[in-house]
């Protein structure tokens, strides 16, 4: 099977990008190599996301244009992979023959076993909830990642099953992998050259594993990480306000490395809505939250994310999360129209006005986006500090990441990428900050 060559397509969220860099460290040792061309690979992994819109339609639309690029060449061997193989599982390849293998979040400890299998065999399934097999047989291989900035998924699966989501459903229970494992791969990745490096989970800060009577929390984990002299930032996402313990907001004082920007999703500024949505905080709790944080340092940023037109969503509850954004300046924000989602408690639920929603979330963005390009605008002129990632060669400038995870692109030399560096920003707009190398100060 040598130098077969594989093809990924990632949709959805952080969880899917690394998982899908692991199976690709895993493949490679049946011989496959990773590569760019998505016209001229032997398999082919659809890793996909199920958490809004027509997710399983959109599969089948991707699964056409495969069809198409193979119309006149040898058929790959095509991988159903992610949370919408987990929600779907058999169903799909009853009604898409085309596609030889599902497999589930849970299951990719299997991939070579089903890969090599398939060589000889038929259509295969695998969507069992089995994450610990999962991560122990991910710890023996090693995460090849050398990028500047890589994830780390530390804990999977959520216990709280909030009205609206799938994720409970396509990810499993929560679970957090052992702690001296999290640190062997961190170890790995600072050794592969990764100076930046997002711990991951879909309720990051639940992390919690137990070994000899000593429970291991998320606070740990940063605090442990804080030592590697090579590593220069850390990040964790996505957290829930619940879970945001005193031990995690204390980090913000401990860690040289934590990053100044936490992305806490409220999705409402609303109790009632809140209590509808079954997301077990409240208003105040965030903004005690935000207050705290503030208070150890007054440049910590925040984000969220936003459902708009929830069933049951007043004129006066979209106000109530108006009024929110305007107590806190989210610099960068993510919102989305109620998507009712297959088996979830709010599918069955009266929906809005489709056109009212629309133009509630207009207006949330119209406010979102504005702030966003406030607070890069107030950025101009001012120094900031980088993580320098790669170089864009078409514009023949270097691309890198201020604390607030902002892009910044600027002049300067190749010779900077894995540095901080001190960048004086010119321009902005909303997403991106322009500037150049400020060569008087040294890096951080
Ligand atoms: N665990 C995170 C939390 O509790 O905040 C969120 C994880 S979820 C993958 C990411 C975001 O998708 C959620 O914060 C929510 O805003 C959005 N989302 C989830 N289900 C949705 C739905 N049915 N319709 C619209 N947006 C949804
Ligand atoms: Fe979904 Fe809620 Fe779990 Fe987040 S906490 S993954 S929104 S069920
Ligand atoms: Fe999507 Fe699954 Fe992530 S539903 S957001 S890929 S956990």
């Amino acid at each position: 099977m040598l130098n077969r060559k594989i093809f990924i397509k990632t949709f959805g969220c952080q969880m899917n990008e690394y998982d899908s860099n692991r199976i690709y460290d895993s493949v490679s040792k049946l011989g496959f190599v990773k590569t760019t061309n998505q016209s001229n690979a032997d398999c082919y992994i659809l890793n996909t996301c199920h958490i809004r819109d027509k997710a399983k339609e959109k599969v089948y639309h991707e699964i056409g244009r495969v069809k198409k690029l193979y119309r006149d060449k040898k058929k790959p061997i095509l991988v159903v992979a992610g949370c919408v193989a987990q929600a779907e599982n058999e169903e799909m390849i009853k009604r898409e023959p085309y596609i030889d293998i599902i497999l589930g979040p849970q299951s990719y400890h299997k991939v070579n076993d089903l890969l090599k299998n398939h060589i000889v065999s038929l259509k295969q399934e695998e969507t069992e909830f089995d994450t610990i097999s999962k991560f122990g047989y991910f710890d023996k291989i090693k995460n090849n990642n050398d990028k500047i900035s890589a994830f780390l998924t530390i804990q999977e699966g959520c216990d709280k099953f909030c009205h609206f989501c799938v994720v409970p459903y396509t990810r499993g229970p929560e679970y957090s992998r052992p702690f001296n494992k999290i640190i062997l791969e961190a170890e790995q990745l600072i050794k592969n050259g990764v100076k930046e490096i997002t711990l991951l989970g879909q309720n990051v800060n639940a992390y919690s594993y137990t070994e000899n009577s000593k429970e291991y929390r998320i606070s740990h984990l940063i605090n442990h990480l804080d030592q590697f002299s090579e590593l220069e930032r850390i990040r964790y996402t996505t957290s829930h306000p619940r879970d945001m313990t005193d031990d995690l907001i204390e980090c913000y004082s401990s860690s040289h490395k934590l990053m100044p920007f936490v992305h806490l999703p409220i999705q409402s500024g609303s109790n009632k809505m809140l209590e509808l949505m079954n997301r077990k905080h409240t208003v105040d709790h965030y903004l005690k939250i935000y207050e705290r944080l503030k208070k150890i340092n007054k440049e910590i940023e925040f984000s969220s994310d936003f459902i708009i037109g929830y069933p049951g969503e007043t004129q006066q509850d979209f106000e109530d999360t108006l009024n929110l954004i305007k107590k806190i300046k989210f610099i960068n924000s993510f919102s989305f129209i109620f998507s009712p989602r297959p088996g979830t408690k709010a599918s069955t639920l009266d929906m809005l006005d489709k056109n009212l929603a629309k133009e509630r979330l207009t207006l949330i963005q119209e406010k979102l986006f504005n702030n966003q390009k406030e607070k890069n605008k107030s950025l101009e002129n001012s120094i900031v500090d980088v993580l320098v990632e790669n170089k864009i060669e078409k514009q023949n400038k270097l691309f890198g990441r201020n604390k607030y995870i902002s892009p910044v692109i600027f002049n300067g030399s190749e010779s900077n990428i894995g540095k901080v560096v001190k960048v004086k920003v010119q321009n902005s707009n909303q997403n991106t900050l322009f500037g150049v190398l400020d060569k008087k100060k040294k890096a951080a």
